[in-house]
């Protein structure tokens, strides 16, 4: 079962991929974590995607797509895969089909967690990340037992780069411009499952691994 999140930045996708591939045995694949982790360390990879990360705009797909490649040819057929933040734009779509073509597999769905763009400021902007395990929070939604501190490893929270309120203007900005197309994209392929992710994360997991359970039956 190879399964893309798509929507919108603030969609919850993130919340819900650590969640649902876990419960799936799903490999999760987030190219927005891969890039994190490359700025972090400084590669070269990292240098190039820093500045366009910053400022909300995509990374060139000469540097994303490689990265998505490689995972998915190295994994072959042994795991199935969550994609969460790829494809999003048209060329990384049909990159992924040819990969997915030459290991002779396919996408069996793409999820799409449609919100509103007022909710999507409001979570972004009130998010914290743990930098030691990767942990999120929201300040309002799902906040820490104790303020700015990670209820699992202890460490202080500290808020995205890219979630400041002009920042995440323009990020959902590019998603509109460049990757909403993909909806239509997906919907003519018979793919696409539209989730109201305006709902409580409880209530958004249940309906994702319901349809992926009935999915599964019905392979
Ligand atoms: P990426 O990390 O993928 O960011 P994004 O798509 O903008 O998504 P977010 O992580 O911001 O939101 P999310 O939908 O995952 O929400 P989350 O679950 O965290 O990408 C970052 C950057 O990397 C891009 O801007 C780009 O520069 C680059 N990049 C990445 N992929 C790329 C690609 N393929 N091509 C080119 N460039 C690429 O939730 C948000 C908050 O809301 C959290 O605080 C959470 O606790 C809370 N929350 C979640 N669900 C709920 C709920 N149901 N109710 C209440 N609160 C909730």
């Amino acid at each position: 079962m190879n399964v893309v999140f798509l929507g919108p930045p603030g969609a919850g996708k993130g919340t819900q991929a650590e969640a649902i591939s876990k419960q799936a045995g799903l490999k999760h694949i987030s190219t927005g974590d891969v890039l994190r982790a490359a700025v972090e360390a400084g590669t070269p990879v990292g240098l190039k995607a820093k500045k366009y990360m910053e400022k909300g705009l995509l990374v060139p797909d000469e540097v994303v797509v490689d990265i998505v490649a490689e995972r998915i040819s190295k994994n072959g057929r042994a795991k199935s895969f969550l994609l969460d933040g790829f494809p999003r734009n048209l060329n990384q779509a049909k990159v992924l089909d040819e990969t997915l073509k030459r290991i002779n597999s396919k996408l069996d769905v793409v999820f799409y967690f449609a919100v509103s763009e007022e909710t999507a400021i409001a979570r972004l902007t009130g998010r914290w990340i743990c930098p030691g395990c990767g942990a999120n929070y929201h300040q309002a939604y799902m906040p820490p037992q104790k303020s700015g501190i990670c209820d699992k490893c202890g460490k202080a929270l500290q808020q995205r780069p890219d979630d400041k309120v002009e920042t995440v203007k323009e990020r959902l900005e590019v998603y509109k411009k460049q990757t909403a197309d993909l909806i239509e994209y997906y919907e003519r392929q018979g793919l696409l499952k539209k989730v109201s992710a305006d709902r409580g994360v409880e209530e958004v997991y249940r309906e994702v691994i319901k349809a992926l359970d009935s999915l599964t039956k019905g392979k």
